[in-house]
């Protein structure tokens, strides 16, 4: 097949794995999915058949397509123990918190898809396999909405069984509970072009997270619950609530200059700002901010986007980011998009999770299939005291 892109070892701090599924060149700002642009996927493409793409590594045909939506649309209900577990919460309980111990709990719920229940061959056979991705990404959105609706107060909603993947989620968002209720195309739009930036990057710390965990043999939920801990980090998923924050703690464009000086004083932290791997501007950024000027056409503009350009353009002159490579990457402008679609903040890293799902699904997928599949076992540099012996308490200081 294609030769496997093979980073340079001086420029990735360490390599773990080789993969076929998404490629980033940090310099140049560039992210492929299955060697296609995001750019083509934005504006082209659904989430639904991205995550096909991913999952399977080729777009779909039409047949296939539909095949892959109708077992998604079929698996978008949850067992009603799972959400009647998650009426159990707390009322304020945050939202991640809840998915992940949701995702969790539904590993109970399989015994039969439970390596150390069923035997470790359970995932050689690969309709299992396909039946645990249907059930984790379709079911993924309701999960989602029942802890929106739980920190709302309200029932959850159950999913509407002909809409699309995305206009489904909304749909079961909805406050109104309204049978009639359509979200507006534009919105739906939007979202859809949200999902598919976010589906899949790499290997960022929570799908990392997925190929160790999966690793040891241990069931899909359990390694999608863990991952889904990683991305619920204020370093990494969680850090459009934290830009959001961050924009509302400035409050106002006259504040910007005291806060640029506590970033450079190191007492602050310029939220949705560097990259790990980005060493230029994120190409999901770029796109991200385009849609927040649709989605304004809808709702109105949001106020708190004046300060996330000042604080840019601020930013992208600023000769202390411009040496640290310092650009915005795809959590900048999202939390500003959601805000102006109503969602509150803690419901942020839940939107990011969602269409991660399908990035983390696809490694999952990826590592059964590799036959290197050995346990992830990374080894330590040792720096601590030189070999000593046991002091009895009496001598000790
Ligand atoms: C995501 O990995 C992925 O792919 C993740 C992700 C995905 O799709 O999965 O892209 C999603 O997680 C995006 C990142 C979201 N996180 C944030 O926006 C939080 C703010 N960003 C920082 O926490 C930070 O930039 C990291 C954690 C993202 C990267 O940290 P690094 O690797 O330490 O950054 P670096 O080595 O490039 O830092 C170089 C310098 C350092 O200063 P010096 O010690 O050299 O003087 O830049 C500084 C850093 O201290 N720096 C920042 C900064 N990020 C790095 N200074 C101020 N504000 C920042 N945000």
């Amino acid at each position: 097949g294609q030769p496997l892109r093979v980073y340079d070892p001086g420029y990735m701090n360490t390599i773990c794995c080789t993969s076929k599924i998404s490629y980033i060149d940090g310099d140049k700002g560039i992210l492929e999915y299955r060697g296609i642009p995001i750019e083509e996927l934005a504006e082209k493409s659904t989430f639904v058949e991205v995550a096909y793409l991913l999952i399977n590594g080729e777009l779909p045909s039409k047949s296939q397509l539909q095949e892959w939506d109708e077992k998604l649309r079929k698996h978008t209900f949850i067992h009603t123990d799972a959400s009647q577990m998650m009426k159990s919460f707390r009322y304020d309980a945050h939202p991640m918190g809840m998915l992940i111990s949701t995702l969790a709990a539904i590993s109970t719920f399989h015994p039969e898809v439970n390596p150390a229940l069923a035997g470790e061959g359970v995932y050689k056979n690969q309709d299992i396999v396909n039946k645990q991705i249907y059930r984790i990404l379709g079911s993924l959105p309701t999960i989602a909405s029942n802890s929106f609706r739980n920190r709302i107060g309200r029932e959850h909603n159950m999913p509407h069984e002909n809409m699309s993947y995305v206009e489904n989620f909304l749909y079961m968002l909805d406050k109104l509970n309204e049978k009639e209720y359509k979200p507006h195309p534009k919105i739906t739009r939007a979202l859809e072009v949200l999902f598919i930036l976010h589906a899949e990057h790499e290997l960022n710390c929570s799908t990392a997270f997925v190929r160790h965990l999966s690793s040891s043999g241990v069931d899909i939920y359990t390694a999608i619950a863990g991952a889904a801990g990683a991305l619920y980090g204020p370093k990494h998923g969680g850090a459009n609530e934290a830009v959001l924050r961050m924009l509302e703690e400035i409050g106002d464009l006259k504040n910007i200059p005291q806060f640029i000086k506590d970033v450079k004083d190191r007492k602050k932290l310029l939220m949705g700002f560097g990259h790990r791997v980005y060493k230029n501007y994120d190409p999901r950024a770029k796109i991200v901010k385009q849609i927040a000027y649709q989605v304004f056409e809808i709702t109105g503009k949001e106020p708190l986007i004046e300060i996330a350009i000042e604080l840019e353009k601020i930013a992208l002159s600023d000769p202390y980011f411009i040496q640290r490579k310092l650009y915005p990457n795809v959590d900048f402008y999202s939390g500003v998009i959601y805000r102006a679609l109503g969602f509150p903040t803690d419901m942020f890293p839940v939107l990011f999770t969602i269409p991660r799902v399908a990035g983390w699904l696809a490694h999952w997928k990826e590592y059964l299939n590799d036959k290197e599949n050995n346990i992830v076992r990374p080894r330590q540099n040792y720096i601590g005291p030189e070999k000593r012996n046991y002091l009895p308490v009496e001598q000790r200081k």
